[in-house]
């Protein structure tokens, strides 16, 4: 037995800031809204439709996860943030092309209300957004202030008692830690200077530690994945994830490459191609974009089949991703991954995949995941990387000593005893043996 932290009851509403209120968010709040007219199943979200198994198999003790830890409610759940356009949820919503007519007439009058506050925005990190609705500010330390104040009206006029943010915008150039991420005094000189190494994401970011607001980073952009903000979250309490919300073709890779491993099946290589037409797309045309997207969607398979312990097996793999902007698609991804393996004695073999996805649809349950998660993580005292929070994620963040998790199995497993040692319940090992013996 573990032991059972303290763990603050979820009392009165939560908010969820997205900065970047596109299609992820909007298909997200839409959910929300649908469910709770009891119009809509929340299809795809473990916290509310997944179980978990509790003692021994003869225990016959498998509640809902939701009716286990003391999670808040997805009835209260109140949504706003900012993006870079005017639009209202509704119209963001209806542009993005997510869900059909009937679905967001349904919550209409809901939808409308959502209305974003204008971004802190900046086209060298985003080049194809042609931005109307963005902040005025002289230094980046204001921007910060502005944001900062976004948070505590938005908790104030809806009389909330938390708030999480989830970073739903669109993918910055890529970009990797420099010197004014590397500390938080670094940082905030930086951020008096205007240092032009800090993004948008990352003063969402700081600002959302700042009030105290646990944080997910739902896009590849760097964000809180920076030793100044990880230091920043620990020194505040804060929880933070990240980044890039796993779904369509990494989500397969990550269920079958463990697959393959599991019976020591060689790989020689994994070519992924995707065509989409949404303005994740739009954007990822752009090649600084684009280069932050495969970054993270490429780490995958070493850290899963482990070369260096299974030379034969997996020291040779030629790995492509490829992603191609295609207008007609629209929201509706399509992917084709063609896999070379090879059996007992090297024979090979190949499987061919094609998964006609719908990018938003897969991403909202993580967004509602995420959000009650991190805001149990906070009430029971959790702060810093939530590296078990690690099966919605692509890249998961983790301390820098340790390598990432990808396997969504494992992920899954961390994931559930997590919820366990937290609740004062035994892991579970899966051993079995004293049943037998
Ligand atoms: N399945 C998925 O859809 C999926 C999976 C993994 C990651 N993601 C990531 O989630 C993010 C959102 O995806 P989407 O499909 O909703 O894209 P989208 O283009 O529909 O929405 C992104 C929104 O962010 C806004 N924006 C851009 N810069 C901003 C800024 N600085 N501040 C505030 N708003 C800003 C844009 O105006 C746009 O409305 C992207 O980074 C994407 O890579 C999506």
């Amino acid at each position: 037995m573990t032991e059972k932290r303290e763990i603050r009851e979820p009392a009165g509403k939560l908010g969820v800031l997205m900065p970047g209120m596109g299609a992820v968010a909007t298909t997200f709040i839409a959910g929300v809204e649908l469910i709770n007219k009891g119009l809509a199943e929340p299809v795809g979200s473990l916290s509310q439709l997944g179980t978990i198994r509790l003692g021994k198999r003869t225990e016959n003790r498998v509640p809902k996860i939701k009716d286990f830890v003391p999670l808040a409610g997805i009835e209260g759940l109140i949504s706003g943030g900012w993006d870079a356009l005017p639009d209202d949820a509704y119209d963001a919503a209806a542009l993005a092309g997510v869900l059909d007519k009937e679905h967001l007439n349904a919550v209409r009058d809901e939808l409308k209300e959502v209305k974003p506050f204008p971004a802190v925005f900046d086209p060298h990190y985003v080049a194809r957004i042609d931005a109307t609705h963005t902040k005025e500010y002289g230094s980046l330390r204001e921007a910060v202030e502005q944001v900062r104040d976004d948070i505590r009206s938005f908790k104030e006029e809806h009389g909330l008692e938390r708030l999480v943010m989830v970073n739903c915008a669109s993918t910055e150039a890529y970009a990797q830690p420099r010197e004014a991420h590397f500390s938080v005094e670094g940082f905030e000189k930086a951020l008096e200077r205007s240092d032009p190494s800090i993004s948008p994401s990352m003063i969402y970011a700081y600002a959302a530690i700042e009030e105290g607001v646990p944080y997910a980073n739902g896009a590849p952009s760097l964000a809180v994945d920076i030793p100044a903000l990880v230091e920043l979250a620990n020194e505040r309490g804060v929880p933070v994830a990240g980044k890039d919300f796993k779904t369509g073709q990494t989500l397969l890779k990550t269920i079958v490459a463990p697959g393959l491993k599991a019976r020591m099946l060689g790989l020689e290589g994994w070519y992924s191609t995707n065509i989409l037409g949404n303005r994740d797309g739009e954007v990822l045309d752009d090649e600084k974009s684009l280069k932050s997207k495969e970054v993270s969607k490429l780490s995958v398979l070493e850290y899963i089949l482990q070369p260096g312990v299974y030379p034969s097996l997996y020291g040779d793999i030629s790995h492509v991703v490829k992603i191609n902007y295609y207008p007609p698609r629209g929201d509706a991804k399509e992917g084709w991954d063609n896999i070379d393996i090879f059996g007992w004695l090297g024979y090979p073999m190949q499987i061919k995949i094609n998964f006609l996805a719908r990018d938003s649809i897969l991403a909202a349950p993580i967004v509602l995941d995420l959000a009650l998660f991190l805001d149990l993580a906070q009430r029971a005292g959790m702060a810093g990387i939530q590296e078990w929070l690690s099966f919605y994620f692509k890249s998961p963040m983790t301390l820098p000593e340790l390598y990432p998790e990808h396997d969504l199995f494992i992920q899954q497993m961390k994931l559930k005893n997590t919820l366990r040692a937290i609740m004062g319940e035994d892991l579970i090992t899966h051993l079995g043996l004293d049943y037998y013996e």
